[in-house]
């Protein structure tokens, strides 16, 4: 029997730390972040969706529109830890060592105090497991990091390329999850860019 399931994926609307150029933090939605908020509710008004964000403001607001939405502090963005807050430029002159590390392995670096890609995989697995599960249509808004993160279950990318993938602000990723005999065949993606 074929079920298909949708998933879509989107990182929270713009915020104030990504107009400075700042990791981490919990700031707020910018006038930017909040228009994507309200276009992403018109997307799917007339569809049935279950919507998840993480604990951070910036997704919240982001779901602001939708009336039932339920948050999991396993989808809040890695942990910078001594660099949260910081700019890339601010960590390079700060911390060089730290910088030049992660350069290297961009994967499993962990930042001192904070966390690595393979910590987030660790951290989001359980959660992704009952998604995969589930027979329902879902709307994850998340974060750069645990969108690249995500986004792995469903296509296959080398654990070495998964830190660098490209993840624009108001873009939804829709995965169709074509299952049989609750099995996965195959899994496509589709793009909508909203223009904002
Ligand atoms: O830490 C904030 C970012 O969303 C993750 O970006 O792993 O490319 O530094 P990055």
């Amino acid at each position: 029997m074929t079920n298909n399931v949708i998933i879509y994926l989107t990182r929270h609307g713009e915020s104030e730390y990504n107009v400075l150029k700042k990791i981490g933090g919990n700031s707020n939605l910018t006038e930017n972040g909040i228009h994507y908020s309200k276009v992403l509710y018109e997307y799917f008004q007339n569809d049935k969706i279950d919507v998840y964000t993480s604990s951070l403001n910036r997704t919240i607001q982001t779901s602001q529109y939708f009336p039932e939405k339920r948050s999991y502090p396993q989808l809040n963005e890695i942990k910078s830890g001594i660099c949260d807050g910081k700019t890339y430029d601010e960590i390079k002159s700060l911390y060089p060592e730290e910088y030049e590390k992660r350069k290297i392995n961009k994967y499993c670096y962990r930042y001192p105090k904070g966390e690595s890609y393979e910590d987030i995989k660790n951290r989001v697995t359980p959660f992704m497991e009952e998604m995969l599960g589930s027979s329902e249509n879902r709307l994850i808004i998340c974060h750069q990091a645990i969108l690249r993160v995500l986004y792995s279950f469903f296509i296959k990318i080398p654990e070495q390329e998964l830190p660098y993938l490209e993840i624009p602000l108001h873009t939804l990723f829709k995965f169709t999850i074509i299952k049989e005999a609750n099995e996965i065949k195959n899994v496509e993606l589709d793009k909508h860019y909203f223009s904002i």
